[in-house]
């Protein structure tokens, strides 16, 4: 097949990819000149694992090419998928204007004959129809067309694994013909399916991101229990996690959710549940109790510093992955430094995008030991891999006083004590 896909993020260029491999023709439409000629020369742009070599391979078996311009690929495409970002609004509401811009250009170079426009992109209920109705008004006579939501569920760091192997497909679509043709391209990759409605499709990627918002959101609560009471936020989680009706997934007690899907998934179901008129307080308490649990670290760093130099482990919002969008870390250093504090950082892979999008004065450095040395205390504020089984007796060899404060819970309380550091994690005494 010959597909189309609008955006080259963590969705579009995931996706392309994997197609690609498949030994589909693959066009990706970007907006940007010098980002098109890296990604034509094999630089995947983004980090995700294994993306760099996929990328590589396909360009090298010319199945996959990059380009600004939307006429020649969608004129040609079975498949045109919009991948393009939903920012939230300050209002909380998904920002569709990519959407919207990306469905008037494919109006305009649809091919004779049938092509299903399919949005990968997260958008909220009944935007599909808007997509459709913008298509049908701009298009040319002769050309026939399905919308189709596919809504996606890679996560970044696993994007490829999880492209591979979801555990579902969602297809939604009014049209049976677009639920065939997106069957059948989904023919190679694992997982069961849903086959519904374009509602139908639209709300499951919302519900789904905002139970694991909520799952975190509920493991905090209890941390927050667990602090003022002597309990173990851990222990008491895999007692409730051994539960199989619960399950121990997502139950992460730390510094909240971030990242460019859950906090925005979350505010943008609220809006829309607040114009449908339904009661949104719970989804209102998930985002505070993730505010709360940024606050409850910065409260401890504060309290329990022995001085204003803090060594900062981990700057992207989750591992194995370089993008800040929502990161905790960022949101506690910016605190910090309004409070006076200094920051030496180190991320294994995030560092250069905080050196560009981030407004407060950070010294970055190469390695975990350099950001210790000389500091007053180390924030762990993401649990790369590489931080787990690390010489914790060479950290306190090189922190000015042996404190630590662990946003993650990656240590053992008790082990900590005994290498004689004062250690502050979460819903652990
Ligand atoms: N990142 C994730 O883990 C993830 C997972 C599931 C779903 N999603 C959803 O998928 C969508 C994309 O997310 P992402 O993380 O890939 O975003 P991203 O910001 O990484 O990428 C968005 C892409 O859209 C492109 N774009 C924007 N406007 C354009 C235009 N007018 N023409 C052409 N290209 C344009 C940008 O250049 C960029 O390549 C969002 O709705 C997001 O909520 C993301």
């Amino acid at each position: 097949m010959t597909i189309t896909i609008v955006g080259h993020g963590y969705v579009g260029l995931v996706t392309a990819c994997v197609f690609a491999d498949f030994g589909n023709q693959v066009n990706v439409i970007g907006h940007t000149q010098e980002k098109i000629n890296r990604l034509n020369s094999g630089d995947p742009i983004i980090y995700e694992p294994g993306l760099k070599e996929l990328l590589q391979k396909n360009l090298s078996a010319k199945r996959i090419n990059f380009t600004l311009d939307f006429e020649k690929p969608i004129s040609e495409s079975d498949i045109v998928f919009i991948t393009v970002g939903t920012p939230p609004k300050i209002n909380g509401e998904a920002d569709l204007s990519a959407v919207i811009t990306v469905a008037h250009e494919i109006a305009k170079s649809l091919k004779k004959g049938f092509t299903v426009v399919s949005c990968k992109s997260t958008v909220p209920l009944g935007t599909n129809k808007k997509i459709e109705e913008i298509i049908n008004k701009n298009k040319s006579a002769g050309t026939e067309f399905a919308v189709a939501s596919c809504p996606e569920f890679l996560r970044e760091g696993t994007a490829l694994k999880d492209t591979l192997l979801p555990d579902r497909i969602i297809i939604g679509s009014e049209s049976d013909k677009a639920k065939e043709v997106l069957i059948n391209l989904h023919k190679p990759i694992g997982g069961k399916r849903v086959i519904t409605n374009l509602a139908s499709a639209e709300l499951i990627k919302y519900a789904s991101n905002s139970i694991l918002a909520t799952k975190i959101s509920f493991a905090n609560l209890i941390s927050f229990y667990c602090e003022k009471t002597g309990g173990d936020v851990e222990t008491v989680l895999d007692g409730v996690g051994l539960d199989h009706r619960t399950g121990r997934n997502f139950l992460f007690p730390g510094l909240g959710y971030g990242g460019s899907c859950f906090p925005k998934d979350v505010k943008a179901l609220l809006a829309i549940g607040n114009n449908l008129g339904v009661d949104t307080s719970l989804l209102k308490a998930v985002e505070e109790i993730n505010k709360q649990a940024k606050e409850n670290m910065i409260e401890k760093i504060i309290k329990f510093s022995p001085g204003k130099n803090i060594a900062v482990w981990g700057l992207s919002f989750k591992p194995d992955t370089d993008d800040i969008r929502e990161a905790p870390a960022l949101y506690i250093i910016n605190l910090l430094i309004k409070k006076g504090f200094g920051i030496k950082a180190f991320d294994p892979v995030a560092m250069e995008n905080v050196k560009k999008s981030f407004k407060g004065n950070i010294n970055f450095v190469n390695d975990q030991y350099e950001a210790v040395k000389d500091s007053d205390a180390l924030f762990i504020a993401t649990e790369w891999n590489e931080f787990k089984q690390i010489d914790l007796n060479k950290v306190k060899s090189l922190l000015k006083s042996p404190v630590i404060f662990d946003g993650r819970n990656i240590y053992e309380p008790i082990t900590m004590k005994e290498l004689g550091f004062k250690y502050y994690s979460v819903g652990r005494i």
